[in-house]
């Protein structure tokens, strides 16, 4: 059986969309509206429709006019019947743009529901190895060109298309033979279509590649903005910065300059002028009258919003397509869900053992080797080594950030990978390296893994957690948001925010990342105590270089280079190895 680490939950069914290309995939979702598609359908077909009667009336007019002896009468209706088309016009484009904008709107927030359920879905390594600023571009703008896809992009291709196939239609009332330029002009304007789009194509992945790339640049140098000025570099960051915004410049006027060739616009020019003489040739004969000739050439204006509009339009569809393209390859991309629900579901006692747990990350060498260890519930383990040891990598095998590529971790005897995932993350707390804290309140920031918790609950595990007091030295105390205002909070701060959260979700197994903090002794103290709290009742593994939290530990892994070299009490320990005497020299 293969186990892939994954899975926070799983995507609603309702999302399950045809993601086998980007076109089905747009498709899949236009479908889900089809009532407002319908009714856009209709919006487009009529107005066309109108649109060539009342050319044809204006021939008949025409001939009302020439005729000698005049008459009022068929003047008014020809008259009531153009205005009655250019009202209905009205009204059947307000459906086409109403139903195709409704549909776009739609389409854009299922697709954004759809992609961040697929992107909080995904596994850590898929979110170590996949920029930011790359997710951040395809999840607005992407988003966004799918939406144009559809308005004004569709609206205008099926509106326009509606146009193109009206005067073939409607010729054939004059002379059948009249069907021939309409008729050549059709066929040639979807064989020029078909070499644009291809060409395009190519071009409008471009525009969105090299959006993508701006935007990783810009995301990492303002995640990065206070290395970027303490080492100076910002010169350095804006000359990179030019770099990808003159690529992206480039790749938008490479497509300008594809539109600017688009061969319809010539094919207008000569159809107009074959459909008259075309027309003029048959009045000689006598084959049409004056009227004929007016419709006629009415009609083969018509021809010119399939012209005119499709120039921008079909570039809309193809960065539409062209941005559906870049989602789906972000949602297709090794998407294991693995949530186990079958899984081991019992409250967790929170024994864990290690066999010969062998770890990499990727293709690299394996950062964890041949690790075997077993610990008791309640028990507190401190776990030992230098930096790059791999004392990070061991601690996030326990909840299956990350899952091993050898060897078993068992939680309760049971190895993780059968476990119900949620059930078993909802009991395992990590206090990581690095505390990642929301921008919002501090009282928010504590409850993030209980939701409902009341405000005494809160304060109660700020308390046990050391925090109660610093909380209150803010002016709003527990309403404060962090990073508004400049609220920034220091390294210890974090810290107690964190084993607070930890307080509240009560976890069987906790898992303190201590390792690089360095801060002064009254903060030492405070932490100290609220670590000391939190261990009680509770299987927890603190990775740590301070030496009284070692001490004070039932158990020792000393780990060097992936392996597990010591394990045991301080004092067995201090009489039997080498490098756990050798830490403490340093
Ligand atoms: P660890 O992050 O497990 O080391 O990385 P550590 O013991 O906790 O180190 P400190 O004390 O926090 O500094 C172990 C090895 O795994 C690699 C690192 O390069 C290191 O050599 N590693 C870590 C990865 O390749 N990818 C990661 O995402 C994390
Ligand atoms: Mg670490």
């Amino acid at each position: 059986m293969e186990h892939t680490a994954n899975a926070e939950f799983t995507i609603p069914p309702q999302y399950k969309t045809d993601r086998s290309s980007p076109a089905r995939w747009v498709f899949s979702h236009g479908l889900r509206q089809w009532w407002v598609v319908l009714i856009a359908l209709v919006g487009s077909l009529g107005n066309a429709g109108l649109m060539a009667v009342a050319s044809v009336q204006i021939g008949v007019a025409f001939n009302v006019v020439k005729t000698h002896e005049f008459n009022p009468a068929a003047l008014r209706e020809v008259f009531f019947i153009i205005l009655a088309c250019g009202l209905g016009r009205g009204l059947l484009q307000f459906a086409r743009n109403f139903g195709f904008e409704f549909c776009a709107q739609r389409v854009e927030r299922n697709v954004r529901r759809e992609l961040y359920a697929s992107l909080l879905s995904k596994s850590m390594t898929f979110h170590n190895l996949q920029p930011v600023g790359d997710t951040m571009a395809r999840a607005t703008n992407d988003v966004r060109e799918v939406n144009f896809l559809f308005s004004p992009g569709l609206n205008m291709v099926i509106g326009s298309l509606s146009f193109l196939i009206f005067p073939l239609i409607a010729a054939p009332r004059y002379n059948v033979a009249l069907m021939l330029v309409p008729g050549v002009f059709i066929v040639l304007y979807f064989f020029a279509l078909r070499i644009y789009m291809r060409g395009l194509a190519p071009i409008t992945e471009e525009v969105r590649a090299s959006f993508g790339g701006l935007n990783i640049r810009l995301a990492e140098s303002l995640d990065g903005i206070e290395t970027v000025k303490g080492s100076a570099q910002e010169s350095g960051e804006i000359g990179l910065f030019e770099k990808n915004i003159t690529r992206y410049k480039d790749a938008l006027i490479a497509q300008g300059r594809k539109e600017a060739k688009f061969l319809p616009l010539l094919l207008y020019g000569v159809a107009l002028a074959a459909g008259l003489l075309h027309a003029l040739l048959l009045f000689r004969q006598g084959l049409i009258d004056l009227g004929g000739v007016v419709g006629y050439f009415g009609l083969l204006l018509m021809l010119d919003f399939p012209t005119f509009a499709s120039l921008w339009a079909y570039s809309r569809i193809s960065l539409g397509l062209a941005g559906a393209k870049r989602i789906l390859e972000l949602m297709n991309r090794e998407n294991n869900l693995d949530q186990n629900l079958a899984g081991y579901a019992k409250p967790l006692r929170g024994e864990v053992e290690f066999r010969a747990v062998t770890f990499r990350y990727g293709e690299g060498d394996p950062v964890l080797d041949g690790v075997s260890f077993k610990v008791k519930p309640g028990q507190t383990v401190a776990i030992v080594g230098q930096t790059g040891a791999g004392k990070t990598s061991l601690a996030r095998l326990i909840n299956r950030t990350y899952d091993v590529n050898s060897g078993q971790v068992l939680v309760d005897g049971v190895d993780v990978r059968d476990w119900n995932l949620e059930n078993l993350r909802r009991t395992i707390s990590i206090i990581e390296q690095d505390i990642f804290l929301f921008s919002r309140s501090i009282a928010e920031n504590i409850a993030f893994g209980k939701p409902g918790a009341t405000r005494a609950e809160i304060e109660a595990a700020a308390k046990a957690a050391q925090a109660h007091e610093f909380i209150l030295t803010f002016a709003e105390g527990y309403d404060t948001v962090i990073g508004e205002r400049g609220v920034t909070l220091s390294g210890g701060q974090r810290q107690r925010l964190a084993l607070a959260r930890a307080f509240l979700t009560d976890p069987r197994i906790l898992i303190l990342d201590d390792s690089t903090s360095a801060i002064d002794s009254a903060t030492e103290d405070h932490i100290q105590r609220a670590i000391y709290a939190a261990a009680r009742g509770r299987t927890t593994f603190i990775i740590t270089h301070r030496l009284s939290q070692i001490r004070w530990a039932d158990l020792i892994l000393v780990v060097r280079r992936g392996r597990l070299v010591a394990s045991g009490s301080h004092e067995d320990l201090l009489r039997e190895s080498e490098a756990y005497r050798r830490i403490f020299s340093e």
